[in-house]
């Protein structure tokens, strides 16, 4: 008998997401089994597909089912025939929304044998973890559109944040940076120069929280338009970053690519007080889909996230060595179709890795 069972609900969803969340679930159920946990794994069939035969996108009884789970482990989200915003508004930033998942953190770290696309930088340089606001500013969709398909048609879309809210998501990034243990460095990314109301919001509530309650924590303030060259310039400078919702899409895409690629990031959309749900941070690469080419390893981390999150670190560390050692020794490189291995047999290799 296992010592213990966590019950996930797991969201599948588009394109090659059923197909990369299968290798984390297996990769997981391995490193679980390994340490007398059991993994319960509950399916949920939303998305595109759903969406095309029944117009359903997320029916608030699957809403309020998904919150009575431990996580939720999400694949993909996006689907050829569905117009770009419906499915991404509709279940994805609503599953963050309505669960007050208030925090993205993603990780941006290159793991040994990956070459990064920066010269000279190696995993000693490329280690650090970006917070990103997850529920509130552009994402809220505040605004609107008035006289549209005339000449003066106006689109307003606001940059809206409460103090409640910042304040929350900086206390988020200072606790983590103080658990992280590294160089104890929190660094706001913000545009105090130009954004001069919401960025002036953030940069008080980080000092005052910095001055109260944080003194063992550096601080650094960046704007985000030189975030993005000291990201490819000297990424040794981060240890933990916060900021905004829309800069943090932004930058952890630029932060993705210089650990290897979409290939290999993750993310969790965190609700600290609730439930949090895990996915790799790419999408749906509809080209692949059905080909076992695509390749698994950011779900493979989003899995490891997942139970990391749910406090069992032992296998969190028993899936971070799986994905090491088949980085060393058996994939050849991080693009989809390039691997020298197709998908399962990555997930075969990583869980084969994680359970001994
Ligand atoms: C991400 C994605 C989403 C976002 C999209 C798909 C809504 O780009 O998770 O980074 O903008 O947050
Ligand atoms: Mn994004």
């Amino acid at each position: 008998m296992a010592e213990k069972t966590y019950s996930i609900a797991v969201l599948p969803g588009d394109g090659t997401g059923p197909e990369v969340v299968r290798e984390g679930t297996k990769v997981l159920n391995a490193a679980a089994k390994a340490e007398n946990v059991s993994i319960d794994l509950h399916y949920f069939d939303l998305g595109g597909d759903r969406y095309l035969n029944s117009g359903e996108i997320l029916p608030d009884s699957v809403l309020q089912e998904l919150r009575s789970y431990d996580a939720i482990y999400l694949g993909a989200i996006g689907h050829p025939e569905v117009k770009p915003g419906i499915l991404e508004k509709g279940l994805l930033l609503r599953l963050r929304f309505e669960l007050d998942q208030y925090i993205n953190l993603r990780p941006v770290k290159l793991y040994p044998g990956i070459e990064s696309p920066i010269k000279d930088k190696g995993p000693e340089q490329i280690d650090y973890v970006v917070v990103r606001e997850n529920t509130g500013g552009i994402y809220t969709g505040t605004g609107g559109i008035s006289m549209k398909d005339t000449p003066n048609e106006v689109a307003v879309q606001s940059m809206v944040y409460n103090r409640f809210q910042v304040e929350r998501c900086l206390r988020f990034a200072y606790e983590y940076t103080r658990k992280r243990n590294q160089d104890k460095t929190l660094g706001l990314v913000g545009k105090t120069n130009v954004l001069t109301h919401v960025f002036d919001l953030w940069e008080r509530a980080f000092q005052e929280i910095g001055d109260n309650e944080y003194t063992d924590i550096s601080r650094d303030y960046f704007h985000v338009d030189a975030t993005c060259m000291w990201m490819i310039k000297s990424p040794e400078w981060f240890d933990v970053l916060v900021t905004s919702n829309m800069f943090g899409d932004i930058i952890t895409d630029l932060g993705a690519i210089t650990q290897g690629g979409m290939g290999i990031a993750a993310g969790g959309n965190i609700n600290p007080e609730g439930v949090s749900m895990f996915e790799p941070i790419g999408g749906s690469a509809p080209k692949y889909t059905g080909k076992n080419l695509i390749n698994p390893l950011a779900a493979i981390s989003a899995a490891q996230m997942m139970i990391y999150n749910l406090g069992e670190h032992e296998i969190s560390d028993r899936i971070e060595n799986g994905i090491i050692q088949a980085l060393q020794k058996d994939i050849k490189s991080l693009s989809s179709g390039k691997m020298g291995l197709t998908t399962s047999e990555v997930g075969d290799k990583v869980a084969g890795y994680a359970a001994s």
